[in-house]
């Protein structure tokens, strides 16, 4: 409640771009947005010129809703354009700064990159992989997942980035779905100073997979580990006398580019296939126009390459614009809690995007950590993965930017590959709190449940009118979830986003979070049935409901209604081991931070859990009207467990 209060409060605040900025900012003049309105296709067409194609594209748009295909039968290759073409001007220009936990530093001009792809490619080759085939990368963020990524993209192998914080059960689950016969894992990596034994999850989870043929491994921590015969090879071994050549393949526009699994509404997570040309296209653009790309930047962002913003604005984006990207290994508070400001100061780093999870955590922190370290290199700054209250947005334009930098608060999400919702540093004024407005060329609207919008102020469905080139093409192996969980709300030709938003009357846009059974926590998409289906498959458990919880810092955290098979007594222990048992199955991101022993729940006459109940009880918050429960006298009892009593 406060924090709506805050934000209508706030919501008078509107911030102009530093004037300087505008000056000299890629784009400077509104005039686009009207250009992109009138003949949007025409608008992408246009921008598909600032890749490099092997054959020009006959048609930019073939749109059979919900099937579209862009820039048809047009050639290229995402690691030509993110390399070859920067081998002229730009061979000697660092293309990556990385630097470990432990403060080691590794870096490499473009030239140098392209020779580490090259040779990459070619151990893969090596290996038997061959056009078509989807490689899952294992990997922490070093280097070498970047250069995976290219590798593979350069052979026209689709990658599938698999988070490597994420547990052995979900790896199986992800290489199991995509059918990969070749996975790249790495011996260990540190995290928080303590080793993380990455090869040992791998070949837990690859126990439960057929099909694997081959598991190449990147020695990083050095960390002994026990290679399978006829299976495992040491990239290090295999690069022995390979080439630094290796043909960019010309793949069709189409042809995927890479799977990246994310949480829906099941238990299973999807594999959002994007295809190449138009994922490009828009990579390219949007990384120039938001961050405002220059020769001279650092540009850093914090997220992992196991998610889609690692993807589109650590790998694709910036190196297809040719910058310098600085990689972090590490967590932002080991070995202390000023890591990311002097790594800002050290590397002068111009652009930092990062997610309001952190911004919150930095706030707490207090303001004497950035304080004490120089950030005057920084000109931009963002926000990304969930909605930023006003007073997250203010600290972070004061205390880090130094009210002289614009903060892009930029909504998207895995499927639509780009940046969907943002201002535009250089023209668009800035109200904290609010993503601003569409992308140009992207028609997104708030409509409610039959497709009308919704009048000014008022909340309703985030929507999306018409195709744009990097938008998911289908879910892998399930064109029946494609079409159910993204179009079948209006009529099978407006992509709904999963989100709730309201629209001001500035014609601003105000997210407003997830209306599904998606949670984010800390920015991470997390499904409420993933997590209930790990709990129900521990013996002591019969039924499991989760929920999301308002957190100050990380947005929602998890909360667990558990009911347990009559012979089990709850006790604490049990509490601890169900929390493990979660971590163990998908990752330490979807430990709960809470687990409720409960008799029941919240149902209708027919059984169904009453979700709208259980997240207000959950949130401490009016449950309304309960008489169509089955069991009424639950929310008093689920109240007073979640109240501590
Ligand atoms: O709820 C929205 C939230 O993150 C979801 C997408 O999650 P994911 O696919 O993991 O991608 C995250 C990184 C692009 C969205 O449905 N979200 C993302 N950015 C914002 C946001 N919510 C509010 N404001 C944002 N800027």
């Amino acid at each position: 409640m406060d924090e709506m209060i805050e934000s209508s409060l706030k919501e008078q605040l509107v911030l102009n771009p530093p004037e300087g900025f505008s000056r000299s900012a890629n784009i400077s003049d509104p005039e686009i947005y009207r250009r992109s309105e009138e003949d949007p296709e025409k608008f992408w067409g246009e921008l598909s010129k600032n890749i490099d194609w092997f054959e020009e594209w006959d048609q930019i748009l073939d749109w059979k809703p919900p099937h579209s295909k862009w820039f048809l039968n047009g050639k290229l290759n995402a690691s030509y354009n993110c390399l070859d073409r920067h081998l002229q001007n730009k061979k000697d220009k660092l293309a990556i700064i990385w630097e470990g936990e432990d403060g080691a530093e590794k870096t490499y001009t473009y030239g140098e990159l392209y020779d580490a792809t090259c040779r990459f490619s070619n151990v893969l080759k090596k290996m038997g992989v061959e056009k078509g085939d989807i490689v899952t990368i294992y990997l922490p963020m070093i280097p070498e997942a970047v250069i995976a990524m290219l590798a593979c993209a350069r052979i026209g192998a689709p990658h599938s980035v698999v988070f490597a914080g994420f547990s052995h059960e979900a790896l199986a689950q992800r290489v199991t779905d995509a059918k990969s016969e070749y996975v790249i894992t790495c011996d260990g990596y540190h995290h928080k100073g303590k080793l993380q034994t990455q090869k040992e999850k791998t070949d837990k989870g690859l126990e439960k997979v057929s099909g694997v043929k081959e598991v190449l491994v990147v020695q990083h921590a050095n960390n002994e580990i026990d290679m399978k015969p006829g299976r495992d090879v040491w990239l290090h071994y295999l690069l022995h006398g390979v080439s630094n050549e290796c043909p960019a393949e010309p793949m069709d526009s189409e042809d995927t580019l890479f799977l990246m699994y994310t949480s829906g509404t099941t238990g299973k997570p999807k594999g959002v296939v994007h295809s190449t040309g138009g994922y490009l296209v828009s990579a390219y653009t949007t990384a120039n126009w938001v961050f405002d790309l220059k020769d001279d930047d650092i540009y850093w962002c914090t997220a992992d390459v196991g998610w889609i913003t690692g993807h589109s604005y650590i790998t694709y984006g910036p190196l297809l614009n040719g910058a310098t990207i600085l990689i972090y290994e590490g967590s932002p508070d080991y070995p202390g809690k000023a890591r990311f400001w002097s790594l800002i100061e050290k590397y002068k780093v111009t652009i930092f995007y990062t997610a309001p999870t952190a911004i919150r955590m930095f706030m707490k922190w207090g303001d004497a950590l950035p304080q004490k370290h120089d950030l005057s290199s920084l000109r931009l700054l963002g926000s990304v993965g969930e909605p930023i209250n006003p007073r997250a947005w203010l600290w972070y334009y004061e205390q880090i930017g130094g009210k002289r930098c614009p903060v892009v608060d930029t909504w998207w999400q895995t499927e639509t590959g780009m940046i969907m919702i943002t201002s535009l540093p250089g023209i668009t004024p800035m109200k904290p709190g609010s993503a601003s407005k569409a992308f140009p060329g992207i028609k997104a609207v708030v409509l409610d449940e039959a497709g009308n919008e919704v009048p000014v102020g008022k909340g309703g469905y985030l929507a999306i009118k018409n195709p744009w080139p990097s938008m998911i093409r289908t879910v892998h192996g399930n064109e029946e979830r494609f079409h159910k969980t993204y179009w079948s709300k209006w009529g099978g030709d407006i992509y709904m986003s999963g989100d709730g938003a309201r629209v001001d009357e500035d014609g601003y846009i105000w997210v407003l979070g997830r209306l599904d059974d998606v949670i984010k926590v800390a920015g991470h998409r997390l499904g409420t049935m993933e997590i209930e289906s790990s709990l129900v498959s521990h013996p002591a458990v019969t039924e499991a409901a989760v929920e999301g919880k308002a957190d100050e810092i990380k947005g929602e955290v998890i909360v667990a209604y558990v009911i347990l098979e009559a012979y089990v007594e709850p006790s604490d222990k049990l509490r601890d081991e169900l929390k493990a048992h979660v971590a163990d199955e998908i990752g330490h991101i979807a430990r709960p931070a809470d687990i409720i022993f409960a008799e029941d729940l919240p149902k209708t006459r027919s059984g169904k859990i009453m979700r709208r109940i259980l997240k207000a009880i959950t949130n401490g918050e009016d449950v309304g009207d309960v008489t169509t429960l089955q069991n009424p006298d639950i929310v008093e009892e689920l109240k007073r467990k979640v109240g501590g009593e």
